[in-house]
């Protein structure tokens, strides 16, 4: 199967795989995500659920292109985020921007799909 398509020929907005994200502090190691497989399709409203420090904030930091993963792959829109130069990435946000986070407190329509993440 092609990377950028998934089973039906459609390019997901957002592809991952094996994503971790491990961060040094001094002799310290932690790695808030081990390996993240992911794919979201445009118009699909995901849910990621998980106890605090299992590494949401740090998943959706990379979805938002705001931090860079350790390890793995990240396909926005068909492109492979990790060879995009500064301008295809500045346009590469413009996909990012179509990633909406609601806050579900207030939001009316359920999850089509809900990812959860465990602490290991
Ligand atoms: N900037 C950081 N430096 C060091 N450790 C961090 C940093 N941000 C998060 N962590 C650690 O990474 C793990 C995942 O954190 P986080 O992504 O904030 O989880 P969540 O959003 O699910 O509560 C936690 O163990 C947290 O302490
Ligand atoms: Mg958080």
């Amino acid at each position: 199967m092609d990377q950028q398509t998934d089973q039906s020929g459609q390019t997901p907005l957002i592809r991952i795989e094996n994503l971790g994200r491990t961060y040094r502090l001094g002799d310290t190691t932690i790695d808030a995500l081990r390996s993240v497989d992911l794919m979201v399709q445009a118009n699909e409203y995901l849910a990621i659920m998980g106890p605090s420090g299992s590494g949401k904030t740090t998943l959706m930091n990379m979805i938002g292109l705001l931090d860079t993963p350790d390890r793995g792959e990240y396909w926005l829109n068909g492109e492979l985020v990790s060879e995009l130069g500064d301008s295809r990435l500045a346009k590469a946000a413009q996909s990012r921007d179509r990633v909406r986070v609601p806050d579900l407190q207030s939001a009316q329509t359920a999850p089509t799909r809900c990812t959860t993440l465990r602490c290991h």
